[in-house]
């Protein structure tokens, strides 16, 4: 049996990582790819207002719970404290005493392997499997791969993968400017905003067409319009035009909903009534609009 391991902070993941595993189990075919996201990395701290490692852990299984032969493993978040590779290592090792074990990473972790702790314990356990990109310096890694095969006996298998040009430190920083929908993966995006991790604002395009299916057909070009005069207001008084046109694009949200589903979601979001809005319906939708808006939305 052969097994990857994929491992990394994936804080948050995005489509390059994606992007990565399936190149990873193209050119490996183990039998299990095992994305591993790391509790606390050894080397660097993760971002003040990073989620928590179970969220991690769940975006995670979000962006890669649909790659047919990849699984998302707990191990380095349940064992808590800093995660080492040495360690998953040999909990790998004593749980499949009999597979062959396949450590993927890129060309930086690789060269700069000889610093990892514990690196020789690695290297007898496991094949590093190195995803090294055409315009990456193959000299060094043909000179480094010779160096740990004559001096350690190590087994390193090269895949050709050109990653896709994103990071998660620079995706963070677009998340804060309305941008970034395009490099996660649909699904971690949505839990993104909705958790506001990262303090990450949603998208204009994203959020215009998340909204459409709670609209009626009919209220679309008021919604339209009411966006783009919102917009105009903010510009002629010196508000943010961005956050204008996130309140009109949101603020019909809950208007088609009829009188027994406004109730339902004033129970869930513990909005008191007053007798007037009781007696008039149709003045609910601003009261449940900026609840559900709130929740799920922006
Ligand atoms: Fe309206």
């Amino acid at each position: 049996m052969r097994i990857a391991v994929y491992g990394g902070s994936f804080n948050p993941p995005h489509l390059g990582h994606v992007a990565a595993a399936r190149a990873a189990i193209e050119a490996l075919r183990p039998d299990r790819l095992l994305v591993m996201p790391t509790n606390t990395p050894p080397h660097k701290q993760l971002e003040r207002n990073s989620p928590s490692p179970a969220e991690r852990l769940k975006l995670c299984r979000l962006a890669f719970g649909e790659i047919p032969g990849a699984e998302v493993s707990d191990l380095e978040i349940r064992r808590k404290g800093k995660s080492y590779t040495a360690d998953t290592v040999a909990a790998l090792r004593e749980k499949y005493p009999d597979a062959e074990l396949c450590l993927v990473m890129g060309t930086d972790m690789f060269l700069s392997f000889r610093s990892w702790s514990r690196w020789q314990a690695i290297l007898e356990a496991c094949t590093l499997a190195v995803m090294s990109r055409e315009e990456d310096d193959r000299e060094a890694i043909g000179r480094f791969k010779a160096e740990l095969e004559a001096d350690c006996g190590a087994h390193v298998e090269l895949i050709s993968h050109r990653p896709l040009p994103m990071s998660s430190t620079e995706i963070r920083e677009r998340l804060r400017h309305r941008r970034g929908a395009e490099e996660l993966p649909g699904a971690v995006y949505e839990r993104v905003i909705r958790k506001r991790f990262y303090g990450a604002r949603s998208e204009l395009s994203w959020l215009r067409q998340t909204v459409r299916p709670y609209l009626r057909d009919e209220r679309v070009p008021h919604v339209e319009g009411v966006e783009s005069t919102a917009v105009r207001l903010a510009e002629r008084w010196g508000a943010d035009p961005d956050d204008a046109a996130e309140a009109g694009i949101l603020h019909d949200v809950t208007k088609a909903q009829g009188k027994e589903k406004q109730l339902k979601l004033c129970k869930k979001y513990g909005i008191m009534l007053e007798t007037a809005e009781i007696e008039n319906p149709a003045l609910l939708h601003a009261l449940t609009g900026a609840a559900l808006a709130k929740d799920r939305l922006a």
